[in-house]
């Protein structure tokens, strides 16, 4: 029996690439230009695709295959996936939650740390000789005992929560419906906001949250307080946070995440209280197989009939 054709609109690793081989014919989706007679000679015969949460599909590419029944994607958030355009058409859309929280935690944790304790102005101080040359570096700032408040308190907030809590951190989120936890929660982002040293955030991307973290929401948090970002940049309005942190409104930022990747604003670049990160949360070696693995078993299961470890819609 031949094998079911699948596109692939960004490769996984080469190890979950031959698995997803053995069981599919893998067709990579070509450039722009190409790509024309690619979906000509395909279209007709495509039922499943695999792509990642940075490249997704949007609603042109999957009409494009009116056969389409299954968009496995590499990455829990899909913002970048049409879902509701896959779901009108019944096509089931998988992600891979919970395999990515710890990495996507501790990296929160780091960012905090090193915007407050200036861990990154610390090492350039010392390699270019300063050191030595003058002296001790400024101090920074402590940050056990300080107030983080969280935006989006799902899976990867909640172990964001219990690694700050290791720090002796005071603990206090804003989502869109409280939660049977014994946090406090802030009925708007803004008191949140208000109260917080730091605000990690940590909520999907898509429109529902798109540009949440305004001028406003900046100002509240304050010329000491410093933003976290390893969800979507799409969740904070760039240019409010560019100029925040400009005129000194906001006293930092850690941003693993930026509203048109990978360009990031060059104004960002010369900033010493910021620390800026290319989008690796999820990036070890462990988490990525792990992530890629989760994308081929759910594919596999469609495939045989078996439940689908992680469905999204
Ligand atoms: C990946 C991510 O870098 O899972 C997500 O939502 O943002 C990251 O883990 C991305 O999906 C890979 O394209």
């Amino acid at each position: 029996m031949s094998k079911p054709d699948l596109v692939a609109v960004a490769p996984l690793p080469a190890a979950q690439m031959a698995e997803l081989e053995q069981d599919f014919t893998v067709h990579r989706l070509p450039p722009k230009p190409e790509r024309a007679a690619f979906i000509a000679a395909l279209a007709d015969k495509v039922r499943f695709m695999q792509t990642t949460g940075f490249y997704g599909a949007d609603a042109e590419l999957i009409d494009a295959f009116p056969k389409l029944e299954i968009i496995g994607c590499f990455g829990v958030g899909v913002d970048a996936v049409d879902v509701p355009a896959a779901t009108r058409r019944g096509i089931i859309v998988t992600n891979t939650p919970d395999v990515l929280n710890d990495c996507v935690a501790d990296l929160a944790m780091t960012l905090i740390l090193a915007v407050s304790r200036r861990i990154v102005v610390g090492d350039r101080y010392l390699r270019e000789g300063k050191w030595e040359a003058t002296g001790p570096m400024p101090l920074a700032a402590k940050v056990s005992g300080k107030k983080l408040g969280i935006l989006g308190l799902g899976r990867i907030g909640k172990v964001i929560a219990k690694r700050a809590k290791g720090f002796d951190m005071k603990l206090a989120y804003h989502g869109r419906q409280r939660q049977p936890v014994k946090m406090r929660y802030f009925d708007t982002l803004s008191k949140l906001a208000r109260w917080s040293d730091f605000l990690v955030v940590i909520c999907p991307g898509g429109p529902a949250t798109r540009n949440l973290v305004n001028a406003e929401v900046l100002k509240a948090l304050g010329k000491t307080g410093a933003v976290i970002n390893v969800a979507r940049g799409s969740v904070i309005d760039e240019p409010a946070l560019v100029a925040a942190l400009k005129n000194g409104t906001l006293g930092g930022a850690g941003l693993d995440v930026f509203a048109d990747e990978p360009h990031v604003p060059a104004e960002l670049m010369t900033m010493d209280n910021v620390v800026l990160l290319p989008h690796v949360g999820s990036g070890t070696v462990e988490t990525r197989k792990a992530m890629a693995d989760l994308t081929v078993a759910n594919l596999r299961a469609y495939l045989r009939g078996e439940p689908l470890p992680s469905r999204y819609n």
